[in-house]
């Protein structure tokens, strides 16, 4: 069973993944994380984003590693943020991330975050959630989370979401049959228990 959680930055996406893979023991996967890791291996390198995202060697979990090199801090840089997004809009690299990600999820129970989950990656997904948030609470966590300066995140977050939602780039729309969830006045475990509970009634559904 897939549960994909998607929704702009900031919306508490990847803690919200994290707590009801645990919860439900299913196991989470990062589709963010293999951006990112694409775009500093192809920073560093110097070689075309979409041939790298060929051949790249990540691997997923507490920690992500590049070519066996932990480097979970290393793509949660400011510079790599910016980097991946433009990564993330080439179409080839998309079509290769995507094509390792629907077979990640092809066997086993996951819950899979990102932007295009329920759209592209697994758009028969058993339970689809779109989280949101207003731009100043999703800015406002994102400052609390790497320290850094608010107006800066603010102004940063505006850019990066002009560019996520480009014309061509319709796949970071909510999907029609998805839930959407405004965490703005939710806490954690609220936001949790309501995605639980839509678990539980895909689960009744399905039997
Ligand atoms: O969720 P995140 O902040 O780790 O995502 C990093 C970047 O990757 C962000 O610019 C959006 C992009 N991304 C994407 O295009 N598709 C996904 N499935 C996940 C992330």
């Amino acid at each position: 069973m897939v549960i994909a959680i998607d929704g702009p930055a900031g919306t508490g996406k990847s803690t919200v993944a994290r707590a009801v893979a645990e919860r439900l023991g299913f196991t989470y996967l990062d589709t963010g994380a293999m951006y990112r890791a694409v775009a500093l291996a192809a920073d560093r390198t110097g070689r075309p984003p979409a041939e790298v995202a060929e051949h790249v060697d990540i691997e997923l979990g507490a920690h992500v590693l590049l070519a066996g090199e932990d480097v979970t801090e290393a793509i949660r840089t400011p510079e790599v943020t910016a980097a991946t997004s433009h990564v993330a809009a080439d179409p080839a690299v998309r079509q290769a991330l995507v094509a390792k990600q629907k077979a990640i999820v092809a066997d086993g129970d996951w819950v899979a975050e990102g932007r295009d989950i329920g759209t592209v990656v697994a758009p028969d997904a058993a339970v689809k959630v779109f989280l949101t948030a207003t731009p100043e609470e999703r800015a406002k966590r994102r400052a609390k989370q790497t320290g850094g300066e608010y107006e800066t995140i603010l102004r940063d977050q505006a850019e990066r979401d002009e560019r996520d939602s480009t014309a061509d780039r319709a796949i970071f729309e909510a999907p029609a049959d998805s839930v959407p969830v405004d965490t703005t006045e939710l806490t954690l475990d609220q936001v949790i228990d309501q995605i639980a509970t839509l678990v539980v009634e895909a689960k009744e559904i399905g039997a």
